[in-house]
């Protein structure tokens, strides 16, 4: 039997084995997705243990995503890019760091809505989540891309990196929404309801806007942007599809992302 596991700390609560072992079963492949957490003095062994021939791969997870790329053989462009690696693939050249994470986001955005709709995103959030998201929205070839966060000099840092908009965090209420096809929530806050931006500064967007909020459930924003008419996104989608993408590294399967879509779904509603 074939391992795979997500490499984190603390990884109790990932939902990760959960759609990794349902699409294991659905395709018939004799492996198993496990937890494994692991300190940062225990990093470089973990890594040293991929290289078994039992290992199929591997997942990353906070704090390790920046920290892991110097333990790779070979980092992909779009890992360099975003700063980070989430999947680890083993190859008979050793190990490759790769990154998912922008590739889930494009994929849940485009079960919602047509590619050519968009053309100026808005972001909220400077942080590692940005970063993939802000990589998506360019690769998506994306005109106006506009990154707002509350210490403004890291979306100006961020905005120099990858040569894209930055809008104080004060202005974006009142100047920036008109204009975004797409608003994204890669801030930390949603978990506890909390509100990014106020509420009444959803009434500035245009009509058909799109609202991504990267939580992993419905949040209070997205609760605000659906009831004003917007097409409103969470975070699952993301998480799915960037665990399809990591299976498919690992396997050279097709992910069965419905599998996968249904164990998450049925482990968050037996948790909540
Ligand atoms: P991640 O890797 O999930 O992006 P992170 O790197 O810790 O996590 O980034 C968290 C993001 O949420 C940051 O953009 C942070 O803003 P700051 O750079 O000003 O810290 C944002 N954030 C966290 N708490 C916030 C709050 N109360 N209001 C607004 N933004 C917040």
């Amino acid at each position: 039997m074939k391992r795979a596991g997500v490499i984190g700390n603390p990884v109790e609560h990932s939902l990760s084995p959960h759609m990794h072992n349902a699409a294991m079963q659905a395709l018939g492949i004799d492996a198993i997705y496990e937890l494994w957490p692991t300190a940062v003095e225990d990093l470089s062994a973990r890594i040293g243990s991929l290289r078994q021939p039992d290992m199929l791969g591997a997942n990353v997870t906070v704090p390790h995503k920046q920290a892991v790329m110097h333990l790779m053989d070979e980092v992909t462009e779009t890992a360099q890019r975003i700063g980070a690696v989430n999947t680890i693939i083993p190859t008979g050249d050793g190990l490759v760091g790769d990154n998912t994470d922008a590739y889930g986001f494009q994929a849940a955005l485009l079960e919602r809505v047509e590619p050519l709709s968009l053309r100026t995103a808005l972001v909220l959030g400077a942080g590692g989540a940005s970063r993939a998201v802000i990589v998506a929205l360019m690769d998506m070839g994306l005109e106006r891309i506009v990154i707002a966060n509350r210490t403004d000099s890291r979306a100006a840092e961020l905005a120099q990196e990858f040569g894209v908009g930055m809008a104080p965090w004060e202005s974006v209420g009142d100047m920036v929404f008109p204009e975004a096809d797409v608003l994204v929530n890669a801030t930390s806050l949603g978990w506890h309801d909390e509100m990014p931006v106020n509420a009444d500064a959803l009434d500035r967007l245009s009509a058909d806007s799109v609202v991504v909020d990267l939580t992993y459930r419905d949040t209070a924003f997205l609760r605000e942007a659906a009831h004003r008419g917007f097409v409103a996104i969470d975070g699952l989608g993301m998480l799915i599809h960037q665990g399809a993408r990591a299976l498919t590294l690992w396997t050279g399967s097709d992910a069965p992302v419905d599998f996968m879509r249904a164990a998450v779904l049925a482990e968050q509603a037996r948790r909540a």
